[in-house]
Formats: C-alpha cells, structure tokens, sequence
C-alpha cells in the first residue's frame, strides 16, 4: 500500500493593508478554476474556538491587555488551529494556505512589541505542532501606503489602532523574516495592481511546484 504524501502548507504573511485579504481571495478562485484542490483558511482563527479568541485578542475595548497575554493568546488559536484543522489536512494530502502563521508572531509580538524572539520560537514550536511550512509568500508592500489604500486603520482593532511606528516595525520584522529564511519566504512585490501581484504570486507557487 503506497502511503498518502503530506500535503503542502504555504503561509501568506505581510502588512496591514497590503492586500493580503484580496490575494487571497483570488488565489482561491484561481484554485477553484484550474481544479487546485486547496482549503484557505486563516490566523488568528479558522476553527470555533480559535475564531473566538481572535474576538478577544482584536476586541478594541481590550484596552488592558499585557503584551505577553496577547502573545500566548495568538499562541493558544493557532495550536488549536493547528491540531483540529492544519495538520489532519495536511495528513490527508491537502493543500493548505493560511493568511498568517508563525512570521506575524515574530513580526508583531517579537519586533514590533519587543517580546523575546526565543520565547516566542519556542512557543511557536509548541503551538505548530511540527507542522511543516512548504513556502511563505511575503507580500512586500509599505504598510503606510497600505493604510492610505484602505482608507485609514480600523480604530476597533486593536492591532490595526497601532500607530505608524509599530506597523513600520512590523514591516521591518517581516524584512529580517525574510532575509533569514531565503528558502522558505519569498518576497512578492506587492505594491502594483492586484492583478500584478496575483500574477507574481501564481508565478512563485508554479515554480516551486506547488501549482
Ligand atoms: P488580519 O487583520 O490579517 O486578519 O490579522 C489580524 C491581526 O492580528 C493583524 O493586525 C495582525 C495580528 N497578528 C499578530 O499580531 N500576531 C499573530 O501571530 C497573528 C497571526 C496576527
């Protein structure tokens, strides 16, 4: 009996207001055209429980929160996340793309709050449960002109609420991300057109051989 191959997980991470939510969208339709057989889903969130606490950690009436809550609250979704939904996807040969993982975690919580980049690593491990990353696309757009696009941040967020220092940080986090995982995390310019950048991304995922 020939053993079910994994399925490929491939993350797709970067600022606010980059168009990570509109690439993603056509990524799926470009999966549901060409007869990809893909599941999309999302962090902090994608199961019940892990949708709940994404209402807690984004909740603007938070305004209590401590920054290390915060982190083991995206933790604790994605190990939910992870063992309910991703990994027995991935055992059944599917694959997976997830609108942020682990590189927001170091983004946001490690160089934009300033936690422990080793703590967060370790919790990372726990809550990914192993499961392995194929490819990170990293939508490479200033997070400043992300904002003016969308038409400002979403002041009952209480992430986006940030201010402009803490999303260049985040920006800034995502660059080293990538400059230190040059195999996993690729850069997609993503400051054209959507259909440019949607056209950069399915380029990317053909030649890594995962379309
Ligand atoms: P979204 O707006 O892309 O759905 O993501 C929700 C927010 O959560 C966004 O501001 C990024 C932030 N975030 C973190 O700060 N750490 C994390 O680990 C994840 C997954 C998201």
């Amino acid at each position: 009996m020939t053993k079910r191959q994994f399925g490929k997980f491939i993350t797709v991470e970067g600022c606010e207001g980059v168009g990570k939510s509109t690439q993603t969208r056509l990524l799926k339709e470009y999966c549901q055209r060409e007869g990809v057989d893909a599941y999309f889903t999302r962090e902090p969130g994608g199961t019940p429980v892990a949708e709940r606490i994404r209402g807690l950690i984004l909740d603007g009436a938070n305004t209590g929160m401590d920054a290390f809550c915060e982190l083991l609250l995206y933790e604790a979704a994605r190990r939910q996340h992870t063992r309910e939904l991703i990994l027995p996807l991935l055992k059944s040969g599917k694959t997976v793309f997830c609108d942020r993982y682990i590189d927001s975690t170091l983004a946001y919580q490690g160089y934009a709050r300033g936690l422990s980049g080793a703590k967060i690593r370790t919790l990372n491990e726990w809550a990914s449960d192993g499961a392995p990353i194929a490819l990170t696309l990293f939508l490479d757009a200033d997070p400043v002109a992300g904002f003016i696009r969308k038409g400002g941040a979403d002041k009952t967020d209480r992430l986006e609420a940030e201010g402009a220092e803490f999303h260049k940080r985040v920006y800034e986090g995502f660059l080293r991300l990538a400059a230190d995982n040059p195999r996993r995390v690729v850069k997609i310019d993503a400051s054209g057109t959507k259909e440019e950048t949607h056209g950069k991304i399915v380029a990317v995922l053909k030649q890594k051989g995962i379309f």
